[in-house]
């Protein structure tokens, strides 16, 4: 099915809902309709900003813009930005609904195949559900990401759709550049441990807020001696996640679990990871969830998060341009997460500021893309091929 030049199909497995003709058609076009705003109309943002908007600050205030603030007021009154910011929040609705009609129009049998999942005699992994665990109020507040539903609504008895359509809405919204099993996070900071720690070799393992477990699987695959651990809050995304697992061959033991305070025991892992977890949080779970770090790493282990990189040292313009989900994809603490001072969050999390790091880190498929292509690519998915992470040893 897959017609399109360097970029990888999706890859199949039997948790994924099967597409028609038309429906992977209508994905296709969702996703190369993003391609084409980011390629093509993104661009003309800054010649805007560059020919008229800074020209103008500069003549009224006898300066630059110096904040995102500054830059958003201006530029918002632009009929170009006005047109680039419609079509990309409409390419986002597009998305969630091209990924949902495969999923709606056959709920209940894919429903059962994820079931079948769990009463496999030879599981690998484990799948641990909590009913009770209360859902925190920045995913019931709004539909992040202009999900319907976020991550953890239920529309039948033991419904995993929302995993479902997750995992076919990141293919779509990455334009194929995480990569065919969309593990690019986990991958890329695989990657940087082997380089950077080649000797280090954690016994147990746990990702935070792993929806279906894309990033997860790198780490069990790369260490293959670990136990794998991953948590969510939201049961639908486990359902999922667990049943992928299973057919990928892939030992993973997943449970619902608030990563602000888990029940594993203190001290228990030698690697705690997240991807893009933080900013779907909030100030008070951020730093409730360094601390939770800290109580379960064991000496001389490691935490370490991905995220989209902070707004500090950054031109302005390009803060703006970030911070366009703040206002435009229902992501409320996506502003303010990035503006976080990282050591002093490690430190009243309990951990040695003079530990902490953070790091710009290569993307795992751009690495591979740019090997099999003899060209790197970066610049047009994010930061140009770059994860953000920030982490404390213990
Ligand atoms: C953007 S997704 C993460 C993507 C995933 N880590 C990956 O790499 O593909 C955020 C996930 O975090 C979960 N989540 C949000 N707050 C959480 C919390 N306090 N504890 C555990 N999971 C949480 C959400 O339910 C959602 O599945």
């Amino acid at each position: 099915m897959n017609a399109r030049v360097d970029i990888p199909a999706q890859v199949e497995h039997r948790a994924l809902p099967p597409v028609t003709h038309d429906e992977y058609a209508r994905q296709e076009f969702v996703r190369a309709f993003k391609e084409h705003l980011v390629k093509h109309v993104h661009g003309g943002n800054r010649a805007v900003y560059e020919a008229k908007v800074k020209p103008a600050f500069q003549r009224k205030h006898k300066r630059a813009p110096k904040t995102r603030f500054e830059v958003r007021d201006e530029m918002v009154r632009e009929p170009y930005y006005q047109m680039f910011s419609a079509l990309l929040r409409t390419s986002q609705e597009m998305m969630w609904s091209s990924c949902q009609i495969p999923v709606a129009r056959d709920l209940q049998a894919l429903n059962k195949t994820i079931k079948q999942a769990q009463k496999k005699k030879k599981s690998l992994g484990s799948l641990r559900l909590n009913p009770e665990l209360p859902i925190p109020k920045y995913h019931t507040a709004v539909d992040i990401h202009c999900q319907p539903g976020g991550y953890h609504s239920e529309f039948m008895p033991e419904d995993a759709s929302a995993g479902m359509v997750y995992d076919r809405a990141v293919h779509v919204y990455a334009m194929g550049q995480m990569g065919p099993f969309n593990n690019d996070m986990g991958a890329s900071i695989v990657m940087w441990l082997k380089q950077h720690y080649p000797d280090f070799k954690p016994k147990r393992i746990l990702d935070l807020g792993c929806s279906v477990g894309h990033s997860t699987v790198p780490y069990a695959e790369a260490f293959p001696d670990a136990e794998v651990h991953a948590i969510d809050v939201a049961a639908p995304m486990l359902r999922y996640a667990h049943a992928r697992a299973e057919d990928l061959g892939v030992a993973v033991h997943y449970s619902q679990q608030n990563a602000e305070g888990t029940d594993f025991a203190d001290g228990s892992f030698d690697l705690i990871v997240s991807h893009i977890l933080l900013h779907e949080t909030s100030q008070r779970g951020i730093n409730n969830i360094v601390k939770e770090c800290h109580r379960l790493l064991a000496k001389g282990g490691m935490m370490i998060h991905a995220e989209t990189p902070p707004y500090a040292g950054m031109d302005p313009f390009d803060a703006f341009l970030l911070d366009w989900d703040t206002r435009n994809n229902n992501e409320p603490f996506w502003s303010r997460s990035h503006e976080l001072d990282l050591k002093a969050l490690s430190q009243q999390g309990g951990f040695d500021p003079a530990l902490e790091f953070e790091d710009l880190i290569p993307s795992a498929f751009q690495v591979a893309q740019a090997t099999r292509s003899h060209k790197f690519q970066g610049g047009d998915f994010g930061g140009g091929g770059l994860w953000f992470i920030y982490g404390n040893r213990k």
